[in-house]
């Protein structure tokens, strides 16, 4: 490949340490724009009733984390397809499809598109891409190649990406205020700061975690509200690169059925969605039955440490998706196996 990987060890590294400089580049573009919604007059598009997020894989996590903003901030119904189940969503009127997709030629994506005529706004690294053609407005995340297979700078990327198009549309609708906008922006400016310093204090943790799981057959993910999203790409990370047996589910929902895989020693990885915690009957629930709770937070516990605003954002812990990338990396060094391609995956998917 024409990218120099430079003295990183493989992309994947390389593509983790490169996020706060790609998140930085994206705010720059389009912190300033958000008031009144202006970032949506600038792409051309009017303001939607409601939106209808279509994605796959790890793009899916950052259409939740999106769709999450639009509603809790703007009141704005919006959902989340599954690419390659798209008959759950019919057409409505006034909908913004917002379609998210690293490559831009996922053809799942690209298929579920055909099914509605509302007005398509592309989020993509990939502004030449077939998808970047077939939308109607184009929100490029300039994040620069991403080699390693299993995404990682496009995911913050997108994140923010996807952030700010809600709020854009969460302001135009009259539902966040210019107040509310003013403190949500000035928290996303220090978001690459806090992405740098979650690299640094969490890289020894990761490395030692992976030490201690190497061996263990499956991990469990756990999460409440806005840190949902985050437990299900810690675990889609980790069994990408490491073919561990994963399970993410919201914390509320393990008493329901995932608490039976739980015995003496079960890794329980628990991504707490708030600088404080609020998962403490979660962490309970899980240390009654022997299994081991490994937190991912700033609390003083925290097993992966990570830096997170005084106040839990919208957007939840994006933080949390570095430590646990740092995490599935260096598992997947100790075990041998090829990080930057992983078997049976391939960086996009042009077939249905
Ligand atoms: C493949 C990759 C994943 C990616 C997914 C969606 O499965 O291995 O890392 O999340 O495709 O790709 P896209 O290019 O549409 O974001």
């Amino acid at each position: 490949t024409a990218v120099d990987r430079g003295s990183a060890p493989d992309f994947t590294a390389k593509e983790i340490d490169e996020q706060p400089a790609a998140t930085r580049r994206l705010l720059d573009g389009l912190l300033g724009r958000l008031h009144g919604g202006r970032l949506l007059g600038d792409l051309g598009l009017g303001t939607p009733e409601r939106v209808r997020l279509v994605a796959c894989g790890t793009s899916g996590h950052a259409a939740e984390v999106t769709a999450r903003v639009l509603a809790v901030e703007g009141g704005i119904p919006a959902r989340v397809v599954t690419a390659s189940e798209p008959d759950l969503a019919v057409p409505e009127p006034g909908t913004l499809t917002v379609a998210l997709s690293q490559s831009g030629e996922t053809a799942d994506v690209l298929a579920a598109l055909d099914r509605w005529g509302d007005p398509v706004l592309a989020i993509t690294n990939a502004p030449r891409s077939s998808l970047a053609r077939r939308a109607d407005a184009v929100l490029g995340l300039g994040c620069g190649p991403e080699v390693g297979v299993a995404a990682t700078k496009t995911f913050t990327s997108q994140v923010v990406a996807g952030v700010a198009v809600a709020l854009a549309v969460g302001a135009r609708a009259g539902a966040v205020s210019a107040s509310r906008l003013a403190q949500l922006e000035s928290v996303l400016d220090g978001l690459p700061a806090r992405l740098a310093t979650t690299a640094s204090l969490a890289a020894a943790p990761a490395a030692a975690l992976a030490d201690e799981l190497a061996d263990e057959p499956g991990v469990v993910f756990v999460s409440r509200g806005a840190g949902v999203p985050y437990a299900r790409e810690g675990a889609l990370k980790l069994e990408e690169l490491t073919y561990r047996r994963v399970q993410a589910v919201p914390a509320g929902e393990l008493k329901h059925g995932p608490i039976a895989l739980l015995g003496p020693g079960t890794p329980v990885v628990v991504v707490n969605a708030e600088p404080r915690g609020r998962l403490a009957v979660g962490v309970s629930e899980i240390t009654a039955r022997g299994a081991r709770a490994v937190l991912v937070g700033a609390s003083e516990d925290a097993t992966l440490p990570i830096s997170s605003p005084a106040e839990e954002p919208p957007w939840g812990p994006l933080e949390a998706a570095v430590a646990l990338q740092l995490f599935a990396r260096e598992m997947t060094v100790r075990l041998g196996h090829e990080v930057d391609r992983p078997r049976n995956l391939a960086k996009s998917v042009t077939v249905e």
